[in-house]
This record gives structure tokens, C-alpha cells and sequence, in this order.
């Protein structure tokens, strides 16, 4: 008995350690933040601490057979009957419970209705430059005889740097999405790029989350300051063109 308390003890100290104890660690690097373990690397880390787990527990034979006994005892020993009973309807009861907490629908709105869009600012400094949002225009999009080479180096742009949150298919489920609040948008979706203008986003994407206007909040959001990470405003203009190419949506325009 003792051998099956301390190994699901020890799986339950691992499993604290990694839920609690990394974002507690982020934390104290980053005050203010607590990041979430994402389910999928939880699961993965479970299984190697419970697999990690039995192996030790049942490294010789006589650990093994001191790890399965009480197991044995309640399923096999014909006495056992009342307790075994109570076994099997505590599992039963613990797997439906799980079961539907997992699959019971949820009452909150759809995160994506709340894709308002704060008013941008008259003008704002990028890349040491200061622009004015009121008549800004895609330069870019003049120059019809380099469109298909734009579209090109916005999609280069794109994957080095945008489909980890915005994902390959533009629907805003890159490989992080999950673990981000609020979710990346979702470029494919009309209440997003289709209702804006490129000056909008040419702002959105060089100032990112940190960049909103105190009226966004609480928006405060993982989208990156893009101004410090690429090379000049022609890259963002050429990302604008791919994430509008490639969903098929057209800017909105002043006319
Ligand atoms: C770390 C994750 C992450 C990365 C990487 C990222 N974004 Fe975002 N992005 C977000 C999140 C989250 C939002 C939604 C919240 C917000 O608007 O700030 C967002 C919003 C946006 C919006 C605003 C859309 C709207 O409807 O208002 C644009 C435009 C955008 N991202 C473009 C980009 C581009 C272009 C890149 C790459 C150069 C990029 N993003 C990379 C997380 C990310």
C-alpha cells in the first residue's frame, strides 16, 4: 500500500511543480505575469513523469509486486467485494465527471465578439518617422507592376513572423493560440482586416498590443511591437498586402 501512496504522491508533486511551480518561476522573473502551461505540453510532461514514475517505482520485481499488491488485492481477493464495489463507482463517477466537465458547452460569448476596434490615434512616430493616419495610404499598392512580388515578400514576412499566433490558414489558430488572451485575430473572419484600412493595421502591426490606446483596454495583448522587429515600414506594408491577398479581402478605403 505504502509503494502506490508514494508513487501517485510523487506524480502529484510533479504535476503541482509543472502547473504551479513554472509560471510561479515566470513569475517572479516577470512580475505581473503568470503564463499558462499549455495543455498539450502538460500532457506531454505528465506522461513522462508517470511513465519516468512507474518505471522507478517497479524496477525489480519486488517493487513491482509491492506496487501492484493493493491493486491486486481489491480486484482479485474474494472479501474485497464491498470495497471493490466502491473502487469501480469512484472511478466511474471520476471519469464522467471529467468527461463532462470537458464536454459541457460553455455559456460565455464567443472570445471573438469581442474584436472591437479601438479608434487609432490622428498620427503616431514608427520607425522614427511620424505618420498621420488620417491620409495615410499602402505605397506600396501603386506600384502595380511589383504587386506580385510584394505579395510574395509579405507572405516571406508572414511566416517568419506572424503564423506562429496568426496561424497558416490566416484564422488566427497558430501553434500558440490557445495559450494567448485575447486571441490572435483571425484575418479570414469579415469583422477583422475586411473593415479596416491598411493605415489602421500599418498601425495595429508596428505598435501591437502595447501600442493601444488606454480605450482598448483591457487589450493589452500578445501581438508583438512590430516596429522593433522588422526592418522598415516597406515590410509592413508588404505584410498588409499578403494577409489581404491571401484571404481575398479587399481594404477598406477614405472614398
Ligand atoms: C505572439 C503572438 C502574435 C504574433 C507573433 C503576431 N500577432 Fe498579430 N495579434 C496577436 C493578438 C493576440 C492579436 C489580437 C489582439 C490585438 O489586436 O492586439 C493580434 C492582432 C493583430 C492585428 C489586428 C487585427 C484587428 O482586427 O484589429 C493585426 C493587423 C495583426 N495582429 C498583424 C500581425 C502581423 C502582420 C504579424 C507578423 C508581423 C503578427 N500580427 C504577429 C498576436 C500576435
Amino acid at each position: 500500500m505504502k509503494k502506490l501512496i508514494q508513487t501517485v504522491v510523487v506524480i502529484f508533486i510533479f504535476y503541482l511543480i509543472i502547473k504551479l511551480g513554472v509560471p510561479a518561476l515566470s513569475s517572479a522573473l516577470h512580475p505581473g505575469t503568470w503564463p499558462v502551461v499549455p495543455a498539450n505540453l502538460m500532457r506531454i510532461y505528465m506522461f513522462f513523469v508517470i511513465t519516468g514514475t512507474l518505471l522507478y517505482m517497479t524496477f525489480n520485481e519486488e517493487s513491482a509486486k509491492e506496487l501492484a499488491k493493493p491493486i491486486k488485492e481489491v480486484y482479485g481477493s474474494p472479501d474485497k467485494a464491498g470495497l471493490r464495489t466502491i473502487v469501480i463507482v469512484v472511478i466511474a463517477f471520476f471519469i464522467g465527471y471529467v468527461t463532462y466537465q470537458n464536454v459541457k458547452p460553455s455559456f460565455e460569448a464567443p472570445v471573438e465578439l469581442r474584436s472591437i476596434h479601438p479608434a487609432p490615434p490622428s498620427s503616431v512616430e514608427m520607425f522614427g518617422k511620424s505618420w498621420n493616419l488620417l491620409t495615410l495610404k499602402n505605397p506600396l499598392r501603386d506600384d502595380k507592376a511589383n504587386f506580385d512580388k510584394y505579395v510574395k515578400e509579405g507572405g516571406i514576412i508572414f511566416f517568419n513572423n506572424c503564423f506562429y499566433c496568426h496561424g497558416d490558414k490566416l484564422d488566427g489558430k497558430g501553434h500558440y493560440y490557445k495559450g494567448i488572451f485575447p486571441l490572435p485575430a483571425n484575418f479570414v473572419d469579415v469583422g477583422t482586416i475586411a473593415q479596416l484600412q491598411e493605415s489602421f493595421l500599418f498601425w495595429r502591426i508596428g505598435t501591437g498590443g502595447p501600442g493601444l490606446p488606454k480605450e482598448g483596454a483591457p487589450w493589452i495583448s500578445a501581438m508583438p511591437i512590430w516596429q522593433h522587429h522588422l526592418s522598415g515600414e516597406d515590410d509592413i506594408w508588404k505584410v498588409i498586402i499578403f494577409l489581404y491577398n491571401y484571404t481575398g479581402h479587399a481594404p477598406r478605403t477614405f472614398e
